[in-house]
């Protein structure tokens, strides 16, 4: 019995090690709302991330060494950004961090790896305080502030002179993006004939929509996610409001168009990427993405994508994965190619990039222009 103890070990050890050695690679964390209200937005940038992450293994990793990609899902709910945060930096000892999407949980997220000294870099979190959080925090996609005067300037081109603005005041991106759209529309020569607010997670939008009818505006602004904006609108069209809305990027998603159907055709908003460009590496990446997935990448994917391979081009610009050095290579990004435009990151670790407009039509959302900054 004794002996059998004895033996039985190192055997335990041989075993510990073997699936140790299994773990090989250096480890990058991700997190994101893989299940909950806002699934699709953390699957298509687990998506992104994924296929980047192939393509940077098949081609030897970094300096000989795969990348190894731990993801934690937050289930889109608020404190659980946290927890799979702490987790991913003292459980699984993550060099790197790519997360998230919603400019909520990005801000949950920040201040701890700003803490832990380790790099972040949110793929599609475009709330200016994101990066304020530190020197370690980055992003590459463009900033709200942008994005509201890009769609400030654009109402204004279709001619609209009274705006209407609905704001969702449980979030941070949605409070942020009708600042800057307010502010650039007045600026502009427009009027704000009516501000609503709601709050996420809401059904029933009848009373401030009629308000909004009262007020009669040329054009809605809906700083909104795809949960409510399909919603909003349907019930709009209901009451007899037939003037198009005009929403951000947090309305891309298959599920705008799946609930709001006849409803949201002809609306615009602005985003980061389509995925009808021509730009031939902008083509080779669809065709990758179509390929594996079988079906069509949107703007979160290509940012996902863009996220990887700016950390895995940090690396090898820092030589090595050590956290600081990585920071360091980060915030020295320079014309870096990526599929959502080039990206030099400046003084605040933002990207300045252009944003497109794109149309629902026909169920699918079509190109109609580019806006520089
Ligand atoms: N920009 C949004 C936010 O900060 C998230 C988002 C990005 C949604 C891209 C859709 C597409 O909350």
């Amino acid at each position: 019995m004794i002996r059998r103890t004895v033996l039985l070990i190192p055997f335990l050890f041989v075993l510990a090690s073997c699936s140790k050695k299994q773990e090989v690679g250096i480890p990058v964390g991700q997190f994101g709302s893989l299940t909950g209200a806002q699934a699709t937005f953390g699957q298509s940038t687990d998506n992104g991330v994924r296929l980047a992450l192939d393509e940077v293994n098949a081609a030897g990793g970094v300096f000989g060494q795969p990348l190894r990609l731990i993801t934690k899902d937050n289930q889109s709910k608020p404190g659980e950004t946290s927890t799979a945060v702490r987790e991913l930096i003292t459980r699984n000892k993550v060099v790197a961090l790519i997360g998230e999407v919603a400019s909520g949980r990005s801000l949950e997220a920040a201040p701890i790896a700003q803490r832990s000294g380790i790099p972040m870099i949110t793929p599609a979190s475009t709330n200016e305080k994101v990066t304020e959080a530190g020197d370690h925090i980055f992003r590459v996609c463009f900033i709200d502030p942008f994005q509201g005067t890009v769609c400030a300037k654009f109402a204004r081109k279709l001619g609209a002179k009274k705006a209407a603005v609905l704001t969702d005041v449980s979030k941070d991106y949605s409070l942020g993006l009708a600042k800057s759209f307010k502010e650039e529309f007045l600026k502009e020569g427009g009027v704000i004939t009516g501000q609503q607010s709601y709050s996420g997670g809401d059904k029933d939008f009848s009373a401030q929509l009629t308000a909004v009818k009262a007020d009669t505006p040329d054009i809605i602004f809906l700083p909104a996610y795809y949960t409510e904006a399909p919603l909003i609108i349907r019930q709009a069209r209901q009451l007899g409001i037939t003037v198009p809305f005009i929403g951000g990027d947090g309305w891309d998603s298959p599920e705008l168009v799946a609930v709001g159907g006849p409803a949201v055709e002809g609306c615009y908003f602005s985003n980061h990427f389509s995925n009808q460009s021509t730009n031939p590496k902008v083509v080779e990446f669809v065709k990758a993405y179509r390929a594996k997935y079988n079906t069509d990448p949107d703007a979160m994917v290509a940012l996902g994508y863009d996220s990887l391979k700016l950390l895995a081009d940090a690396m090898k610009r820092a030589g090595t994965t050590d956290p600081a050095k990585v920071t360091a290579a980060l915030a020295a990004t320079k014309d870096f190619d990526g599929v959502t435009g080039k990206i030099t990151l400046d003084a605040h670790r933002n990207p300045n990039k252009p944003a497109v407009i794109l149309q629902v039509k026909d169920g699918k959302f079509s190109y109609v222009e580019t806006i520089a900054p």
